[in-house]
Protein backbone atom coordinates (compact mmCIF):
# COMPACT_ATOMS: atom_id res chain seq x y z
CA UNK A 1 0.00 0.00 0.00
CA UNK A 2 2.78 2.39 -0.96
CA UNK A 3 1.60 4.30 -3.62
CA UNK A 4 0.74 7.86 -3.29
CA UNK A 5 -3.22 8.72 -2.69
CA UNK A 6 -2.71 12.57 -2.54
CA UNK A 7 -0.71 15.20 -3.71
CA UNK A 8 -0.72 18.84 -2.26
CA UNK A 9 1.11 22.42 -2.83
CA UNK A 10 3.90 20.98 -0.46
CA UNK A 11 2.68 17.21 0.58
CA UNK A 12 2.13 13.84 -0.59
CA UNK A 13 -0.26 11.70 1.12
CA UNK A 14 0.76 7.40 0.11
CA UNK A 15 0.35 4.59 1.23
CA UNK A 16 2.94 3.20 4.63
CA UNK A 17 6.28 1.50 3.35
CA UNK A 18 9.01 -0.82 4.99
CA UNK A 19 10.94 1.46 7.32
CA UNK A 20 8.22 4.10 7.63
CA UNK A 21 6.66 2.44 11.46
CA UNK A 22 10.30 2.86 13.15
CA UNK A 23 10.61 6.91 11.40
CA UNK A 24 7.13 7.63 12.11
CA UNK A 25 7.66 6.32 16.31
CA UNK A 26 11.07 7.41 16.02
CA UNK A 27 9.40 11.22 15.63
CA UNK A 28 6.24 11.08 17.26
CA UNK A 29 5.93 8.59 19.97
CA UNK A 30 7.09 11.66 22.05
CA UNK A 31 5.82 13.25 25.19
CA UNK A 32 4.46 16.27 22.92
CA UNK A 33 2.87 14.67 20.53
CA UNK A 34 1.56 12.18 22.30
CA UNK A 35 0.17 14.90 25.17
CA UNK A 36 -3.49 13.93 24.00
CA UNK A 37 -3.15 10.20 23.08
CA UNK A 38 -2.50 8.73 26.48
CA UNK A 39 1.47 9.50 26.68
CA UNK A 40 4.70 7.55 25.04
CA UNK A 41 3.43 4.46 23.87
CA UNK A 42 6.17 1.17 24.63
CA UNK A 43 6.38 -1.01 21.62
CA UNK A 44 3.55 -3.51 21.83
CA UNK A 45 1.14 -1.01 22.21
CA UNK A 46 2.87 1.32 19.44
CA UNK A 47 2.97 -1.84 17.22
CA UNK A 48 -0.55 -2.71 17.87
CA UNK A 49 -1.91 0.85 16.56
CA UNK A 50 0.63 0.33 13.26
CA UNK A 51 -1.29 -2.77 12.72
CA UNK A 52 -4.79 -1.60 13.05
CA UNK A 53 -3.88 1.72 10.55
CA UNK A 54 -2.61 -1.50 8.18
CA UNK A 55 -5.67 -3.01 8.65
CA UNK A 56 -7.96 -0.36 7.63
CA UNK A 57 -6.54 0.03 4.55
CA UNK A 58 -6.96 -3.68 3.91
CA UNK A 59 -10.86 -3.77 4.95
CA UNK A 60 -11.85 -0.36 3.55
CA UNK A 61 -8.97 0.90 1.33
CA UNK A 62 -8.36 4.00 3.05
CA UNK A 63 -6.16 4.93 6.68
CA UNK A 64 -4.08 7.24 8.05
CA UNK A 65 -1.66 7.81 5.28
CA UNK A 66 2.13 9.16 5.60
CA UNK A 67 2.57 12.88 4.98
CA UNK A 68 5.57 12.94 3.20
CA UNK A 69 6.78 16.75 2.55
CA UNK A 70 7.25 16.66 -1.06
CA UNK A 71 10.66 19.22 -0.62
CA UNK A 72 13.13 16.73 0.86
CA UNK A 73 10.94 13.46 1.76
CA UNK A 74 10.54 13.70 4.98
CA UNK A 75 8.08 12.03 7.05
CA UNK A 76 5.87 14.61 8.90
CA UNK A 77 3.00 11.92 10.55
CA UNK A 78 0.19 11.18 9.45
CA UNK A 79 -3.71 12.11 8.22
CA UNK A 80 -6.46 10.45 6.68
CA UNK A 81 -9.47 8.57 6.62
CA UNK A 82 -9.94 5.11 9.60
CA UNK A 83 -13.60 4.25 10.50
CA UNK A 84 -15.12 4.71 14.18
CA UNK A 85 -14.89 1.99 16.33
CA UNK A 86 -14.16 3.30 19.99
CA UNK A 87 -15.53 1.52 22.57
CA UNK A 88 -18.13 3.74 24.04
CA UNK A 89 -19.29 4.93 20.46
CA UNK A 90 -21.37 2.36 19.04
CA UNK A 91 -23.80 4.98 18.14
CA UNK A 92 -21.00 6.15 15.36
CA UNK A 93 -19.42 3.10 14.46
CA UNK A 94 -18.88 2.11 11.12
CA UNK A 95 -18.79 6.19 10.10
CA UNK A 96 -15.73 7.46 8.39
CA UNK A 97 -13.49 9.37 11.01
CA UNK A 98 -10.71 11.98 9.68
CA UNK A 99 -7.54 11.72 11.64
CA UNK A 100 -3.98 13.51 12.03
CA UNK A 101 -1.23 13.57 14.26
CA UNK A 102 2.18 15.36 13.04
CA UNK A 103 5.99 15.24 14.39
CA UNK A 104 6.29 18.68 16.74
CA UNK A 105 8.74 20.73 14.52
CA UNK A 106 5.85 21.13 11.31
CA UNK A 107 3.23 21.99 13.62
CA UNK A 108 2.13 25.49 13.03
CA UNK A 109 2.61 25.93 9.53
CA UNK A 110 -0.52 24.36 7.88
CA UNK A 111 0.26 21.27 7.22
CA UNK A 112 -2.33 19.16 9.09
CA UNK A 113 -4.74 21.43 7.45
CA UNK A 114 -3.12 20.88 3.70
CA UNK A 115 -3.40 17.55 4.59
CA UNK A 116 -7.12 17.37 5.98
CA UNK A 117 -8.90 18.93 2.70
CA UNK A 118 -7.06 16.67 0.98
CA UNK A 119 -8.56 13.60 3.04
CA UNK A 120 -11.88 15.32 3.10
CA UNK A 121 -11.57 15.80 -0.74
CA UNK A 122 -10.86 11.67 -0.64
CA UNK A 123 -13.85 11.30 1.94
CA UNK A 124 -16.06 12.34 -0.32
CA UNK A 125 -14.73 12.23 -3.65
CA UNK A 126 -13.44 9.04 -4.12
CA UNK A 127 -14.57 6.92 -0.88
CA UNK A 128 -18.70 8.39 -0.95
CA UNK A 129 -18.37 9.44 2.14
CA UNK A 130 -22.17 10.83 3.59
CA UNK A 131 -20.27 12.85 6.28
CA UNK A 132 -16.85 12.38 8.09
CA UNK A 133 -16.37 12.42 12.05
CA UNK A 134 -13.41 13.96 14.36
CA UNK A 135 -12.92 12.76 17.45
CA UNK A 136 -10.53 13.87 20.32
CA UNK A 137 -10.22 14.70 24.08
CA UNK A 138 -11.69 17.78 25.82
CA UNK A 139 -8.18 19.74 26.57
CA UNK A 140 -7.14 18.83 23.11
CA UNK A 141 -7.64 22.27 21.77
CA UNK A 142 -5.00 22.17 18.72
CA UNK A 143 -6.93 19.44 17.31
CA UNK A 144 -10.32 21.30 17.82
CA UNK A 145 -9.08 24.16 16.27
CA UNK A 146 -8.52 22.53 13.66
CA UNK A 147 -11.54 20.74 13.32
CA UNK A 148 -13.68 24.47 13.28
CA UNK A 149 -11.29 25.77 11.01
CA UNK A 150 -12.68 23.15 8.43
CA UNK A 151 -15.70 24.12 8.98
CA UNK A 152 -16.91 20.74 10.97
CA UNK A 153 -19.36 21.45 13.71
CA UNK A 154 -19.39 20.50 16.97
CA UNK A 155 -22.01 17.73 17.72
CA UNK A 156 -22.18 17.79 21.51
CA UNK A 157 -25.39 15.00 20.98
CA UNK A 158 -22.79 12.47 19.95
CA UNK A 159 -20.62 12.89 22.32
CA UNK A 160 -19.26 9.58 24.41
CA UNK A 161 -17.53 7.89 27.33
CA UNK A 162 -14.48 5.55 25.44
CA UNK A 163 -14.18 3.27 28.15
CA UNK A 164 -10.73 2.43 27.57
CA UNK A 165 -9.86 5.63 29.94
CA UNK A 166 -10.86 5.05 33.14
CA UNK A 167 -10.44 8.52 34.43
CA UNK A 168 -13.33 11.10 33.16
CA UNK A 169 -12.34 14.67 33.07
CA UNK A 170 -8.77 14.81 31.17
CA UNK A 171 -9.71 12.04 28.62
CA UNK A 172 -13.44 11.85 28.51
CA UNK A 173 -15.91 12.40 27.20
CA UNK A 174 -14.85 12.13 23.71
CA UNK A 175 -15.83 15.23 22.01
CA UNK A 176 -17.45 14.98 18.59
CA UNK A 177 -17.40 17.29 15.46
CA UNK A 178 -18.81 16.02 12.29
CA UNK A 179 -19.21 17.46 8.31
CA UNK A 180 -21.73 16.40 5.64
CA UNK A 181 -21.10 16.18 2.63
CA UNK A 182 -23.25 18.61 1.17
CA UNK A 183 -21.41 21.12 3.66
CA UNK A 184 -17.79 20.60 2.60
CA UNK A 185 -17.74 22.70 -0.71
CA UNK A 186 -18.16 25.86 1.29
CA UNK A 187 -16.47 24.53 4.05
CA UNK A 188 -13.82 24.01 1.75
CA UNK A 189 -13.55 26.73 0.61
CA UNK A 190 -13.40 29.05 4.09
CA UNK A 191 -10.79 26.79 4.82
CA UNK A 192 -8.58 28.06 2.28
CA UNK A 193 -9.83 31.79 2.76
C1 LIG B 1 -3.39 18.80 15.90
C2 LIG B 1 -2.23 18.97 14.95
C3 LIG B 1 -2.25 17.89 13.88
C4 LIG B 1 -2.33 20.36 14.27
O1 LIG B 1 -1.29 20.44 13.30
P1 LIG B 1 -0.77 21.82 12.66
O2 LIG B 1 -0.09 21.49 11.38
O3 LIG B 1 0.01 22.56 13.67
O4 LIG B 1 -2.12 22.58 12.36
P2 LIG B 1 -2.27 23.73 11.24
O5 LIG B 1 -1.04 24.60 11.27
O6 LIG B 1 -2.65 23.13 9.95
O7 LIG B 1 -3.47 24.58 11.81
C5 LIG B 1 -4.74 24.59 11.18
C6 LIG B 1 -5.73 25.21 12.15
O8 LIG B 1 -5.83 24.42 13.33
C7 LIG B 1 -6.04 25.26 14.46
N1 LIG B 1 -4.93 25.08 15.39
C8 LIG B 1 -3.70 24.57 15.14
N2 LIG B 1 -2.98 24.55 16.27
C9 LIG B 1 -3.76 25.09 17.23
C10 LIG B 1 -3.58 25.33 18.61
N3 LIG B 1 -2.43 25.02 19.23
N4 LIG B 1 -4.61 25.86 19.32
C11 LIG B 1 -5.78 26.15 18.71
N5 LIG B 1 -6.01 25.95 17.40
C12 LIG B 1 -5.01 25.41 16.68
C13 LIG B 1 -6.09 26.68 13.94
O9 LIG B 1 -7.43 27.01 13.68
C14 LIG B 1 -5.33 26.58 12.65
O10 LIG B 1 -5.78 27.49 11.70
P3 LIG B 1 -5.08 28.95 11.58
O11 LIG B 1 -3.62 28.68 11.41
O12 LIG B 1 -5.74 29.54 10.36
O13 LIG B 1 -5.39 29.64 12.85
C15 LIG B 1 -0.87 18.90 15.71
O14 LIG B 1 -0.91 19.83 16.78
C16 LIG B 1 -0.54 17.54 16.28
O15 LIG B 1 -0.02 16.66 15.57
N6 LIG B 1 -0.81 17.31 17.57
C17 LIG B 1 -0.40 16.08 18.26
C18 LIG B 1 -1.18 14.87 17.85
C19 LIG B 1 -2.65 15.00 18.15
O16 LIG B 1 -3.04 15.45 19.22
N7 LIG B 1 -3.46 14.61 17.17
C20 LIG B 1 -4.90 14.71 17.27
C21 LIG B 1 -5.48 13.62 18.02
S1 LIG B 1 -7.25 13.82 18.09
Amino acid sequence: MSEEVAETARLRLRGWRPGDPEEFLRRLNTPTVMRWLGGVQDEATAHAALDRIDGFQRDFGHTFWIVERKLDGALLGFCGLKRVNAPGGEHLHGEFEIGWRLREDAWGQGIAKEAAIASLDLAFDRFGAPSVVALTVPGNEASQGLMRRLGMRRREDLDFVDTRFANPGELNPTVVHRIDAAEWPDARAAALS
